[in-house]
């Protein structure tokens, strides 16, 4: 029983992740912990060119290594109909090949053994016959007249364009910017990058002959889409289909697509009659799976002469891979770039984006961003530090100046969001004031005149989160809604089942936080289970920090519905009627008379023992959330540098970052979070790269080639926080898992142009490696010398 005076470890308090206890002494579950009774593992030869004609497979050596099982080739899908699949953005993707690679590493065949070294050995054994083709690797090259042709048995594909698409109004915006003073402009790239998850990608598939039953225990963010979708690709009956999505070590946005290793690894379980295992290796996880970014873009910006933004224009070319295999709402072709104006309050914009099939691994995860955010927000945050200096104002000046003011919310965007709640200045200010910018600028001057370059850089984003309303947002048509299943048992103790599938992010702790809250049961009594399809409710999965704005409300309704009845249930205990009867944090006593009173560990129990006549026994229910809106999470990150002009190395000394996600369920958690986003945001700007040379190799395939960034050259982070809620969220809470990679990206590279702008310097694409930071300063002396 709570006592009177025990605090309730609801909405607001730093709760310790629940989920830490098994994973700090190594008893998490991932998948290659589970073993099964007569296992067999599979391993997948991948292809070494990235466009070949697949003249023939001779399997036999392969297939007369001891131990081996199978050899499973695209002539032998083809024969169950399962060669192609759809992807989750409705083009088709090959599972293996049958007529020719598209990219390198792609999935030519899989071998199927009684030992995973052996079927990993008897690869080597396996001829292909592969006659090169021309290989395209960038936009530029899949348009240029004469491109091969990819996607060639595509009908009525003939060349490698995949959609255009549009957003704003183009008449307006041409005639701000025929109106404008001042016309700025900036071309840019955000390069491919990856997701690059601890956990690699993997699953054991169970199919049981007897019974048809397909038990599929899978890394995947969304267990629930993937059954449907397993459904539509197999033809399995959905029933009979169960994802399991154990303890998960790391999404990102890399474990939402079906992946061909999946759809082979469950045919070779329903034909064989064994269950078996793949796991993928990391060279694998990083040339095949899932990348993000890769957008070419180009932004101009109309101002007045006193700075006041009048338009904003927008075209990004996007590289998509050889399948165009994004998972993101089906009405948005470049998830919700659109949001590329940004924090300000801009009259009118228009945004132009072009798809192209590349020779590549299929891309546009979105890695710890809403669908295409990051991208957007470092396109419109690098053009608004280039006008300001244009315009010979400050940064930040310029950002105050434009800012969408806190009396405009709700505010409708020129590309047509309705922002809910926000207060830009707000949360600069105090990044600002943090950071002691005046004097700061201050320094530099000072620092500049002994010939050092301290660079101050500045991102104030919006973020867009919560995909989504019913009305906008679906994937392969199927609404983005999701749900979640309390049941409070007659001890008083609660399970909280959730479609939202947590893979690092604290759910079994925030989520109980959220029950705590609206019930007044402690935490640590609430159980919360997610990842299982056959016992969760339906829902879309966790990515693009949706999980909060979607899962988070509807654990929100469904503990009021059972509070609801709790009330009735306390009324009857109590012998006054229900308008008589008040709750708060777990008791509900009555009007008039606090010293009447009954806990919900009463009412719980009397739900199973003595429940008024004509009320249905138990305390449960389920609750399918329809978010209203999409909620907009904001702040305004600071970076200061220090570039050393010799050599291109530069430092970081601060940043400070100021976020506003609403209302903060366990800040602690949201720190963790914004920690992650940072270093996310750093190793982006500062040295992961993914480039594939003229023959489409891909460079980048193990952790020597693509840096991330340890511990070692992480800079300190120094967090703020003002807190403006969701009007129309439950509990007041905006999504927060990506915001920090969205918006410091563009603080880090803001920076060090902020520091090289006197030197000539304009623009550098990420990652600025002292390589390329030193190339800049010499192109932009050598012009400054010659003009
Ligand atoms: O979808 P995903 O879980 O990645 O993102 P999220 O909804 O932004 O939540 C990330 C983590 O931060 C979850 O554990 C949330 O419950 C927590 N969070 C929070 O405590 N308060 C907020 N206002 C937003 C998120």
């Amino acid at each position: 029983m709570v006592a009177e005076t025990e605090e309730i470890r609801g909405i607001g308090h730093s709760v310790r992740r629940v989920e830490d206890d098994r994973f700090i002494r190594g008893a998490g579950t991932y998948i290659d912990d589970i073993h099964l009774p007569g296992m067999l593992y599979m391993a997948i030869l991948r292809s070494p060119y990235a466009h070949a004609k697949l003249n023939g497979i001779d399997a036999s050596a392969a297939q007369a290594l001891d131990g081996v099982i199978a050899v499973v080739t695209g002539e032998l899908m083809a024969q169950h109909n399962l060669a192609w699949m759809p992807t989750l953005s409705g083009d088709t993707e090959a599972v293996l090949v049958t007529d020719k690679v598209r990219f390198q590493g792609q999935e030519v065949a899989a071998v199927i053994a009684t030992d995973p070294y052996v079927a990993k050995d008897a690869l080597e054994l396996i001829d292909v016959d592969y006659e090169p083709l021309g290989v395209v690797v960038s936009p530029d090259q899949a348009k240029a007249a004469g491109a091969p042709l990819i996607r060639d048995e595509k009908e009525g594909q003939t060349d490698n364009h995949i959609y255009h698409w549009e957003s704003g109004d183009e008449e307006s915006t041409d005639t701000a910017f025929a109106q404008a003073d001042r016309v700025v402009s900036l071309d840019t790239f955000y390069p491919r990058s990856h997701p690059s998850p601890l956990e690699t990608c993997g699953c054991i598939a169970d199919v049981n002959p007897a019974t048809g039953q397909a038990t599929i225990y899978m890394t995947s963010q969304a267990p629930q889409l993937i059954r449907t979708v397993f459904a539509l690709v197999a033809g399995l009956p959905e029933e009979k289909i169960r994802i399991v999505s154990p303890d998960i070590g790391g999404g990102f946005g890399n474990k939402v697509p079906v992946y061909p290793g999946y759809v082979i690894a469950t045919a070779a379980s329903l034909l064989l009659g064994h269950p078996v295992k793949w796991i993928e290796e990391r060279s694998e996880n990083l040339i095949s799976t899932g990348f993000a970014r890769d957008f070419h873009m180009h932004g101009e910006m109309a101002l007045k002469a006193d700075g006041t933004m009048t338009g904003l224009r927008v075209k990004l070319d996007a590289d998509e891979g050889a399948f165009h295999a994004d998972a993101q709402p089906s009405k948005l072709k470049v998830g919700l770039f659109h949001i590329v104006s940004g924090s300000y309050d801009l009259p009118t914009a228009h945004v132009t984006a072009d798809g192209y099939y590349t020779n590549k691994a299929p891309g546009g995860v979105a890695y710890r961003c809403s669908f295409r955010v990051t991208e957007a927000s470092y396109m419109i945050e690098r053009l608004v530090q280039n006008a300001a200096y244009e315009i010979g104002m400050d940064p930040a000046e310029l950002r105050k100046k434009n800012f969408i003011q806190k009396d405009q919310f709700p505010y409708r965007s020129a590309t047509g969001f309705e922002y809910d709640s926000g207060d830009y200045q707000g949360a600069m200010d105090l990044a600002l004031e943090k950071v002691g910018y005046e004097q700061l600028r201050k320094e530099q001057a000072d620092a500049r005149e002994q010939g050092r370059l301290i660079g101050i850089g500045l991102a104030s984003f919006t973020e867009v989160v919560g995909a989504g309303p019913h009305k906008d947002y679906d994937i392969l048509g199927i609404k983005m809604n999701d749900g979640a299943e309390l049941r409070v048992h007659p001890t008083g103790k609660a399970i909280l089942k959730i479609s939202s599938q947590t893979q690092g992010q604290g759910h079994e702790t925030t989520f109980a936080q959220i029950v705590a809250e609206e019930l007044g049961i402690q935490p640590e009594d609430i159980k919360v289970m997610h990842g299982d399809s056959d016992d969760t409710p339906y829902g879309l999965g966790t990515y693009a920090s949706r999980s909060t704005p979607t899962v988070g409300a509807a654990t929100a309704m469904v503990s009021r519905k059972l509070r609801d009845k709790a009330r009735k249930l306390a009324a009857h205990l109590l012998e006054v009627s229900e308008e008589d009867v008040e709750f708060e944090k777990g008791r509900f006593t009555v009007k008039g008379a606090p010293d009447k009173a009954v806990t919900i560990q009463d009412v719980a129990f009397a739900a199973y023992t003595n429940f008024p006549d004509g009320m249905e026994a138990g305390l449960e229910g389920v609750t399918y959330y329809d978010p209203p809106n999409l909620t907009f999470p904001f702040g305004t990150y600071a970076v200061v540098v220090e570039v050393d002009a010799d050599t291109g190395v530069w430092k970081v000394d601060r940043v400070v970052a100021v976020d506003d996600c609403g209302v903060r369920i366990n800040p602690m958690i949201v720190e963790g979070q914004i920690h992650g986003g940072l270093c996310e945001g750093f190793g982006i700007a500062a040295m992961e790269q993914i480039t594939f040379d003229e023959e489409g190799n891909c460079i980048g395939a193990n952790f020597l080639d693509y840096l991330l960034p340890t511990a070692w050259e992480t800079p300190r982070f120094e967090l703020g926080e003002t807190v403006t809620p969701s009007p129309h969220h439950p509990i007041g809470a905006k999504g927060v898992g990506e915001s920090a990679t969205v918006g410091s990206p563009a603080a880090f590279v803001n920076a060090v142009i902020d520091a090289l702008w006197p030197l000539g310097v304009r623009n550098i694409d990420m990652p600025l490696t002292s390589a390329k930071v030193w190339e800049a300063i010499q192109t932009a002396s050598a012009g400054a010398a010659s003009g």
